[in-house]
């Protein structure tokens, strides 16, 4: 049942990725151009840490697959591509293990490809710690995702119906194994509530997993055989809407959901995500072109990200914290409702102020 699941949701993201219009709400999100910012390409250092982990680069391949027989060929090609690249890597939900032990090799194989990789483990929130716990132990994972995804649930025929012990078996969880725990959205994204609720229950990160790329509600609506829960399309806050509902965070914040290029992952870091994570668009390329095409895409966007972060100015991914930004469209309509003021965005630099004894101003 699972397995068939897992293959569905493969099939179904794939296609939804070719069918996506392209557009979401990090179109929203433009750098101020400031003509003399740029720096040198060496002095450039993608590396990035939050939450006592780091990373060689802000990116990394978010939890997608593993259970069937087919998901263990696409976790072996995405734990090549990890090694290859050097990014962090997210298994799919572990739940098919706990319930038929046979499949283990298709998760842990992420492990055998990435022996010294930073690789995270994925659970639901209803998973006993002791779950939990050899879920970590299966991939020798350095982090442990835990996904919340009440809309998905929702609309996948055969999914829970009840959420009330997801919030004391997080904290349960997060006190219960020897790994930081990391709580992520599957693409409904996280409101600043949650996060900071997030914080209470010891979870070390929230992966704020917004709309804007695959989207579950028409995933689980595209297997029910009436297809009545049309009206979820769509459902939740962007990823872009995220970072700014979350800008005073309690906890350090990823961002997921709808990264199609270098730029969008600027954005993020912009926009306050200590990593980003990309799950469709990676998974498309891998079906399409193969695991040499995905390891030359993954190393093409680390490469245009520093060539990104060397004309913003930034040395690190977190300098770009300090990067103007203009926010328009409807994610500014956002703003106005959820009180964040977007108007700081655009004046963070200072730093390309000329002083007035240069300008010979008397002001
Ligand atoms: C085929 C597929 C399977 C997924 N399975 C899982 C999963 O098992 N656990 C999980 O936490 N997220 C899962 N996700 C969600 C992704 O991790 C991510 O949150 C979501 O796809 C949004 O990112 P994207 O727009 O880059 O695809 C899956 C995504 C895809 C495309």
């Amino acid at each position: 049942m699972i397995a068939q699941r897992k293959d569905d949701h493969v099939q179904l993201a794939v296609e939804q990725q070719q069918q996506h219009s392209g557009r979401n709400q990090f179109d929203d999100v433009s750098f101020v151009h400031h003509a003399l910012a740029g720096i040198d390409r060496p002095d450039v250092r993608l590396a990035t840490s939050f939450a006592g982990l780091s990373w060689q680069a802000p990116l990394y391949i978010n939890a997608m697959t593993g259970g069937s027989e087919k998901t263990g060929i696409i976790n072996r090609d995405l734990g090549i591509a990890a090694r290859e690249t050097g990014v962090p890597i997210a298994s799919g939900s572990m739940s098919a293990y706990f319930k038929d032990p046979d499949c283990a090799d298709t998760f842990s194989v992420l492990r055998k490809e990435n022996p010294d990789g930073f690789v995270l483990a994925n659970v639901n929130a209803t998973a006993s710690v002791d779950r939990a716990r050899r879920a970590v132990d299966l991939i020798r994972a350095d982090a442990l995702q835990i996904h919340v995804n009440t809309v998905q649930e929702t609309v996948m025929p055969e999914g829970d119906r009840s959420f009330s012990s997801w919030v004391p078996q997080i904290e349960k969880i997060a006190a219960g194994v020897d790994v930081p725990v990391i709580v992520k959205e599957v693409g409904f994204g996280l409101s600043r509530e949650t996060v900071r609720l997030l914080e209470s229950l010891g979870v070390r990160a929230a992966d704020l997993g917004g709309r804007g790329g695959t989207d579950f509600a028409r995933i689980e609506n595209g297997r029910r055989p009436l297809g009545d829960y049309a009206f979820l399309h769509g459902w939740g806050q962007s990823t872009a809407a995220c970072l700014l509902d979350a800008q005073d965070a309690p906890i350090p914040v990823l961002a997921s959901g709808g990264v199609r290029h270098p730029l969008d992952v600027a954005r993020a870091l912009a926009l306050g995500a200590s990593g980003v994570g990309v799950s469709g668009t990676f998974l498309r390329t891998l079906l399409d072109d193969g695991v040499a095409a995905l390891i030359a895409r993954i190393s093409t966007w680390l490469d245009q990200l520093a060539a990104l972060l060397t004309l913003l100015g930034a040395r690190t991914p977190a300098d770009l914290s300090r990067c103007d930004l203009l926010i328009n469209g409807e994610l500014r309509d956002f703003c106005a409702d959820r009180g964040i003021d977007p108007r700081p965005f655009a004046r963070r630099s200072g730093g390309l102020d000329v002083p007035h004894e240069m300008t010979g101003s008397t002001r």
